[in-house]
């Protein structure tokens, strides 16, 4: 598998992360912590996640260089304006305790508000600035991709969508990659609908001798998608990691991809409708 990604501005991005809603608390930093000093070098926030003191914090308690870290946050929906996108950067690398982050993303594109291109304006500026060293978005559709690089002329480097097996995600996938974005996978799980059971997934898991959830990581990664799972459980964490010593065949990466489903979202996220504030 591939160690890192390249993003099409030159950074890279280790090809599995760590996502750490709804970790919070005491119980949150040493999750965290755990997670880099297990080996996760990616960590997923945001500030809708009220979580970024704890992870700023779980980042200094594992002492892992800096310059090692990729540290993602996200910009809510009620910050789309140009200024409250600055500001609300700024906020959340004070409360990081961070200098700059490694990516910043819009965390919905909420077309209502009708602001999203603004958020990515400011982006774009947060990043010569140095503030932000790579930039993308999160549940973009196609159409709002195709405004924010019309607006801009800047394609982002990331989409981070909702993907797992229930919800594979094809074309959102082919759309991203036609126009060099990483696709960065949220809920790679599928979170508590996780199919663990599915024959698909556990007999893979038992012809590989490994965990269900592995091959459900082996997968993404298989398809060039960027998971970033979650656990509080530092033995998860470690095998989420570990999913190098095993491949999928075609057969198997197409049987998983099959149990997709018109009703596979988790949430009625549709980036459409959806609006998070
Ligand atoms: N951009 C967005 O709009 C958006 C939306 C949702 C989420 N996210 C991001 O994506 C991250 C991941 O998504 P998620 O947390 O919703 O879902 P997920 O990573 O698919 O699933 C997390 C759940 O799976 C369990 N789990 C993890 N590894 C497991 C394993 N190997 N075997 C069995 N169970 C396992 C965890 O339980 P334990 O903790 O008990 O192990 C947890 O309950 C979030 O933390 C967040 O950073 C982004």
């Amino acid at each position: 598998m591939p160690d890192t990604y390249t993003l099409n501005d030159g950074t890279t991005l280790p090809a599995i992360g760590f996502g750490t809603y709804p970790l919070s608390g005491d119980e949150g930093i040493a999750a965290v912590a755990s997670a880099i000093e297990g080996g996760y070098r990616l960590i997923d926030t945001a500030v809708n996640y009220g979580n970024e003191e704890e992870v700023g914090e779980a980042i200094r308690r594992a002492g892992v260089p800096r310059e090692e870290l990729r540290v993602t946050s996200k910009i809510p929906g009620r910050h789309h304006g140009y200024d409250d996108a600055v500001a609300s950067t700024h906020a959340s690398l004070e409360r990081l305790g961070l200098d700059y982050l490694d990516l910043h993303l819009i965390h919905w594109p909420n077309p209502s508000v009708g602001k999203y291109a603004e958020a990515w304006r400011a982006l774009v500026d947060l990043r010569a600035q140095g503030l932000v060293r790579s930039i993308g978005v999160s549940n973009f559709t196609e159409a709002h991709l195709d405004r924010v690089v019309e607006e801009t002329g800047v394609t982002p480097s990331v989409n981070q969508i909702e993907l797992h097996p229930y919800f594979p995600q094809v074309d959102m996938r082919a759309v991203n990659e036609r126009r060099g974005i990483r696709t960065e996978a949220w809920s790679p799980m599928g979170k508590r609908q996780a199919p663990f059971a599915e024959p698909a997934v556990a007999e893979a898991a038992e012809r590989h001798g490994v965990t269900p959830g592995q091959v459900i990581l082996r997968w993404h990664v298989e398809l060039g998608s960027l998971p970033i799972p979650k656990s509080a459980t530092p033995e998860r964490q470690r095998q989420n990691l570990d999913v190098d010593g095993f491949a999928l065949t075609d057969d198997e990466v197409a049987a998983i991809t099959a149990l997709g489903r018109p009703d596979g979202r988790l949430f009625g996220g549709d980036p459409d409708t959806h609006e998070e504030m």
